[in-house]
């Protein structure tokens, strides 16, 4: 019987493919690093019967049409606003995401981010490569306090959950904002469920964990920044889309709120002439949110999984609808 061809767009390394090798017959780009051009995702999109895909790849109608064969598509990424979903579904393509293995790890970062943007981390290490260190004295690159200060979580999911833990474990309140209540953090960790205006007024940290939406774009817009503490600390680690990155620009330059830390932008990736590197309060990360070697195998053997169950006729462990 004819294996079906799966094509994988980047190069992934071989040992995670060898158990699916029987059932499967793999196909990929040439490069880890570097995206497949377009051409080529649809010249081999067309040969293939599945597809695994990373947020770098505009899976839009056109290309659901076009490559409306597919069976499945899966997305290495729990956030899937890479894809025109109701295009897939419309063409009955199967789509899978990658949550849960990338929790920890994304919340890890997360709560980095925050501190490492509190305390002034990269400033302090480049005060050193820089000369910059005279003497010990009282003010020197002092920050924020974390313990005991308030956490606004915008975007109570999984994630969001796995943070608040965090916070947990630093004496911090926490508040959060989502578009529906989630009980198991009111009553385990005494979260505090808020109006967005309300998160926004309160909280030291304002840490965005919401997904990109129609409903989300540019939610992190000037008047939200007007409405922070000027001590606040704005965190971003779900999508660069959420935010309009003009208005906060603005809000770290003219000091608004105190710093921020990024580790996703709305165009991704940035270069170092991208208008935030010259700020000197705010910490910037290339979307490295789940970038642990662990869990990076994980999603990607996830997304395998799925493919290969669904070639088996089965149900895919994550899928989207
Ligand atoms: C996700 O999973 O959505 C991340 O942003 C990419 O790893």
């Amino acid at each position: 019987m004819r294996k079906p061809t799966i094509y994988i767009t980047r190069k992934i390394p071989e040992y995670l493919l060898e158990p699916f090798k029987d059932r499967l017959h793999i196909t990929m780009w040439t490069s880890e690093s570097k995206p497949v051009p377009k051409d080529i995702l649809y010249e081999e999109a067309k040969k293939a019967d599945g597809l695994l895909c990373l947020i770098t790849e505009k899976i839009n109608q056109a290309f659901c049409q076009y490559a409306s064969h597919l069976k499945i598509i899966a997305n290495m990424a729990v956030g899937y606003d890479n894809i025109d979903l109701e295009s897939a579904q419309k063409n009955k393509i199967i789509v899978t995401n990658t949550p849960d293995v990338l929790t920890e790890t994304t919340a890890d970062l997360t709560f980095a981010l925050l501190m490492a943007t509190a305390r002034r981390l990269i400033e302090a290490t480049n005060y050193i490569y820089n000369d910059q260190w005279g003497e010990w004295s009282p003010f020197m690159l002092a920050g924020s306090d974390i313990h005991h200060k308030t956490i606004g979580i915008v975007g109570m999911g999984r994630i969001g959950e796995a943070v608040a833990k965090r916070a947990k474990g630093f004496n911090m309140d926490i508040l959060y904002h989502n578009r529906s209540r989630n009980l198991e953090v009111e009553n385990e960790l005494n979260a505090t469920y808020v109006s967005f205006e309300d998160l926004l007024k309160e909280s030291d940290f304002v840490v965005s964990l919401v997904p990109l939406s129609e409903a989300t774009v540019d939610m992190f817009d000037k008047k939200a920044f007007q409405t922070m503490k000027s001590s606040g600390i704005f965190i971003n680690a779900s999508r660069g889309g959420v935010v309009d990155e003009d208005a906060l620009f603005e809000a770290l330059d003219k000091k608004i709120i105190r710093a921020a830390g990024l580790d996703v932008f709305k165009q991704e990736p940035i270069s170092s002439t991208h208008p935030l590197t010259k700020l000197t309060n705010v910490v910037l990360l290339p979307h490295i949110g789940s970038a642990s070697l662990a869990t990076r195998e994980k999603m990607l053997k996830l997304c395998l999984e799925n493919i290969d169950l669904v070639f088996q006729g089965k149900q895919p462990k994550t899928p989207i609808y």
